[in-house]
């Protein structure tokens, strides 16, 4: 059996429905896992589902992973499954501009709202999950290279990455005992719609079109080709399977070399 068999292993997906969060449920499935996939976008999601059962056993839920409730009726269902999850990933999150300039009485509650929901949300959904863990499960969540380093106007979004690395490897300490390995990983650029959507709040800021700002960013990376979702998946797998036992609490980048570290 090759160690990229996940056959008879189930595996928890969020952000499932779109961009990255689906190729690695696509990667996923196409090893054999079984899939609970996360997300709050119902119809995206059901699609996926849909699209991927034919090669491997799916089950979608709709729902917000802000919500404690949600969480622990999650929680509850996969329980009475009796599912064991071998690797859970945390992968949904959500990212817009936040500059200090935003003065409109929304802006403080649009920069917390961001923090609960990449954050927050990984600490809830993990600490439901855990009990449902065993012993060499892992834990993957999905940071950024803006984790890693500042980006003017996205304060908000970069401070919730830091944290992710900062929670990854605080539990990495906390569960280790236990068998439970914790990762996180940091793409760099990936062509997906949430990133195209920054890129062009970005191009308009700079006064430059966004051909430009797309040639400007390939420029940065030792390999200069714009990142795709599948690019990122394959991390996951590696991360998930008994090629990485011995790694735990890494911060591991995939950025066609934007960083290096
Ligand atoms: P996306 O917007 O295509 O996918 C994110 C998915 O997460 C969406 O389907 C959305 O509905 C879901 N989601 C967000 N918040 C949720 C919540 N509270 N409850 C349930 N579902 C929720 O975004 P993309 O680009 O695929 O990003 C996926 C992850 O990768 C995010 O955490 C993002 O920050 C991270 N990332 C993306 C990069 C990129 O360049 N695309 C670079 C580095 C990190």
């Amino acid at each position: 059996m090759s160690a990229l068999d996940f056959s008879g292993r189930t595996v928890v997906v969020t952000g499932a429905a779109s961009g990255i969060g689906l190729a690695i449920a696509e990667a996923f499935a196409k090893h054999g896992a079984g899939l609970e996939l996360i997300d709050r976008n119902p119809e995206a999601l059901a699609a996926v589902a849909q699209r991927l059962e034919t090669s491997a056993d799916i089950t979608a839920h709709t729902l917000d992973l802000t919500s404690t409730e949600q969480i622990d009726a999650l929680a509850n269902s996969l329980q009475q499954r009796r599912i064991n999850v071998h690797a859970l990933i945390n992968n949904a999150g959500i990212e817009y501009p936040t500059p200090l300039s935003d003065t409109a009485t929304d802006a403080a509650p649009r920069w917390s709202r961001l923090l609960h929901n990449n954050v927050d949300s990984m600490y809830l959904l993990t600490r439901a999950l855990l009990p449902l863990i065993p012993k060499s499960g892992c834990i993957i969540n999905q940071s950024s290279i803006w984790g890693l380093s500042g980006v003017a106007d996205f304060s908000a979004y970069v401070a919730s990455k830091h944290a992710i690395i900062g929670l990854t490897r605080s539990l990495a300490w906390e569960l280790g005992k236990q068998g439970i390995r914790v990762n996180a990983v940091c793409p760099g650029w990936v062509a997906t719609e949430a990133a195209m959507r920054s890129m062009r709040a970005m191009a308009e800021t700079a006064g430059k079109p966004e051909a430009q700002m797309i040639a400007e960013i390939l420029a940065q990376q030792a390999i200069p080709e714009l990142l795709g979702p599948a690019d990122i998946a394959g991390t996951f797998l590696f991360l998930a399977s008994p090629y990485a036992l011995a790694i735990t609490g890494q911060a591991i980048v995939v950025s066609n070399g934007e960083v290096m570290h």
